[in-house]
């Protein structure tokens, strides 16, 4: 049997599977259409220090090759979380960790220092892409104020991996990679959903309540590949910090292409919406992939993409 286990900053995981954050509540609305025990580590739902009802409905529309949502962080906010939802995560098959979003330098703050209390909870992902409310800035779509914010973070939540979601709507991905990797990120995430919007032609009006909302799925698989070649090449590798690649990962083969542009770990989100066993799927294929090259470790082809230019391989492909 191939090894698939992998380690992201001190946290070994069994698999690289993992589920995509607000793609699957807090983890036992999914027990019963999926093995729990056989993921990498599940993602919960986004966190914000206030409990928050989200965005009116329409809030979800299918598009040709993929899903655009406005949930608004729907959440139970932070006091919820963790009398209602730890107790039950506590008893997860396999490692939690929990997402985080705010509006305010203060709400990320409070929100992840009292996930340092929390046993279960392995690790922390920051969700930077929403607005800061004293002026309507994106978190994380500069890089210095990126930086500080992740270096913020940092503080309050010293023993915990700390991973940085990043979003795809910048015009160079690899800033504000680098601005997370200053700040002190132990891990990257990429990618958040691409800002989008759907028409209704014969209202005439958005599809969206909201107007806008984020694309996900598999539109938008071969810009989220890119995007994470870009920032392993960049900036990951040389810096030593592995990358959570994610968007429109449908079967192994998807997960295998993320593999070898760098990822280490491999989210899954849309997809749990057609079929909520994908990450158990994945998990199959990619061990019958290496089985069938001979490659005993999975993270052997972390980043073995072979791009022109590179130096020319040493041991043939099998
Ligand atoms: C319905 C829905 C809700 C989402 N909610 C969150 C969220 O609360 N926090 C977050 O960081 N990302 C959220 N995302 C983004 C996903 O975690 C993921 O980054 C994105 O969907 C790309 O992966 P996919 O194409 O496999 O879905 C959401 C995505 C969807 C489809």
């Amino acid at each position: 049997m191939p090894d698939l286990s992998v380690q992201l900053a001190g946290l070994k995981l069994a698999n690289p599977t993992m589920t995509c954050s607000g793609t699957c509540g807090y983890a036992f609305e999914y027990a019963d259409f999926m093995d729990l025990s056989r993921l990498g580590a599940f993602v919960t739902k986004s966190i914000t220090r206030e409990e928050r009802k989200g965005n009116e409905p329409t809030r979800i529309v299918e598009t040709r090759a993929g899903m655009l949502n406005a949930i608004g962080l729907a959440n139970v906010g932070l006091d919820r979380f963790l009398a209602e939802k730890v107790p039950l995560l506590e008893k997860m098959p396999c490692p939690v960790i929990v997402n985080v979003a705010g509006h305010s330098y203060d709400d990320y703050l409070e929100t992840c220092s009292a996930m340092t209390s929390t046993g279960c909870v392995r690790a922390v992902e920051l969700n930077v892409s929403c607005p800061n409310v004293s002026d309507g800035l994106t978190f994380g779509t500069h890089p210095g104020r990126l930086k500080e914010l992740v270096a913020e973070v940092k503080k309050v939540l010293p023993a915990k991996p700390l991973i940085v979601k990043l979003s795809p709507n910048v015009e160079d991905i690899t800033l504000t990679a680098r601005g997370a990797v200053e700040g002190g990120a132990d891990i990257l995430s990429l990618v958040n959903t691409f800002t989008a919007m759907s028409i209704d032609i014969h209202k005439r009006r958005p599809r969206l309540a909201n107007v806008t909302g984020g694309l996900s799925g598999p539109a938008i698989k071969p810009i989220a590949v890119h995007m994470t070649s870009r920032v392993y090449r960049n900036v990951a590798r040389h810096a030593g910090v592995p990358i959570i690649g994610m968007g429109g990962i449908q079967t192994w083969q998807d997960a295998a292409e993320f593999i070898l542009a760098g990822a280490t770990g491999i989210g899954i989100g849309t997809a749990l919406f057609v079929d909520p066993a994908t990450p158990n799927r994945i998990v199959d294929g990619l061990s019958a992939w290496l089985e069938k090259q001979g490659v005993e470790r999975l993270t052997d082809l972390v980043g073995a993409l072979e791009l022109p230019g590179d130096e020319p391989r040493k041991t043939p492909y099998p």
